[in-house]
């Protein structure tokens, strides 16, 4: 059994189709990431499946349960971390996380959950007194109280400094270690890359694509590139002595598209014979960003809302 099952999935908010027929399914001890610019119903989405939602059509089940009918059940199994995760001002973390395990009726070992979330130092700090990305922290111990076989995180990351969102991808590895499913959505596509076994691609409501990032970037790339730097004449002579598509940006790079390993060779036999100026040789591929770039229409913007 899967452990998340998406089948024609639509939400509307009046006019607005946030969610318009999506599919997929999320497999056990898997973590699956659900990447999109603002406003693609990457939350509508998870929270139909976290039950805080209810979906107008199509078929939910997470953990075998449908979320929005036995939400009570549901609840008991998965850990949530809302999209930028708020508290009130004045318990420390300790007291957070105790609050909520009487919350769910569940004994906790708080040190344990501090420690898994690397919140130690900061334990009986009040939440208000608390930086960005610890708040973040709180909200993922939180997430883990009720010792969750699949947790939700909702743009975790969003808004820390690198060394706080690589502090937090470490938190979600030894998630995915201790086998449970993770199912998180993200701005940061290279956060994509590093952690999820696959990837959904959503847009407007609509998965436009969904696989392992290898997947992904193996369908859209546009090819290996040899990068050069050198000037208009020497792209003409590379145009007139070989067969190589070559592009040129005005500004001394140039592209040339190698869509065998012999290109390589001949693009490289072509310059030195040319005689002409080459320097900063390098070869370019891809990434899962470039493809998000070319399927969204647009770079993901940047926000930092946390505090
Ligand atoms: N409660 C609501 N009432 C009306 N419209 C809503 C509501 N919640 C979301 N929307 C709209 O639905 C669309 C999808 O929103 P959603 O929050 O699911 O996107 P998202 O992918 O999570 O975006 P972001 O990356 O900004 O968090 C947006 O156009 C949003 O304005
Ligand atoms: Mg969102």
């Amino acid at each position: 059994m899967s452990t998340i099952e998406v089948s024609s999935v639509k939400k509307a908010y009046g006019d607005l189709q946030a969610v318009d027929g999506i599919s997929f399914t999320v497999n056990e001890g898997e973590v699956f990431s659900v990447l999109g610019p603002n406003g693609a119903g990457k939350t509508t989405t998870i929270e139909i499946l976290e039950g805080l939602r209810e979906r107008d059509s199509g078929d939910v089940k997470v953990l075998g349960f449908d979320p929005w009918k036995n939400g009570y059940e549901l609840h008991k199994k998965i850990g949530v971390m809302p999209q930028g995760f708020r508290f009130f001002e004045y318990p420390t973390p300790r007291e957070a996380i105790k609050y909520y395990a009487d919350l769910f009726g569940v004994k906790v070992d708080v040190d344990g959950i501090l420690r898994k979330v690397i919140l130690e130092d900061s334990a009986n700090t009040y939440f208000t007194k608390l930086s960005g990305g610890q708040k973040q922290k709180v909200g993922l111990a939180l997430s883990l109280v009720n010792d969750p076989e699949l947790v939700f995180l909702d743009e975790p990351t969003t808004g820390l400094d690198p060394q706080a969102r690589r502090a937090v991808w470490d938190i979600i590895r030894n998630l995915k270690k201790e086998g449970r499913c993770v199912l998180l959505t993200t701005h940061y596509l290279e956060e994509a890359e590093e952690l999820a076994d696959r990837v959904a691609i959503m847009n407007k409501g609509k998965i436009i694509t969904l696989g392992t990032p290898q997947e992904i970037i193996a369908k859209y790339s546009s090819g290996e590139r040899l990068l050069v730097r050198g000037n208009q004449t020497l792209v003409d002579y590379l145009r007139e002595n070989t067969k190589l598509e070559v592009r040129f940006d005005g500004n001394g790079l140039i592209t040339i598209l190698v869509q065998q390993k012999h290109d390589v060779l001949i693009a490289l036999a072509s310059i030195e014979q040319s005689g002409l100026e080459w320097t900063d040789l390098r070869t370019q591929r891809d990434s899962l960003e470039d493809i998000f770039v070319r399927l969204v229409g647009e770079p993901i913007e940047e926000r930092a809302e946390v505090a």
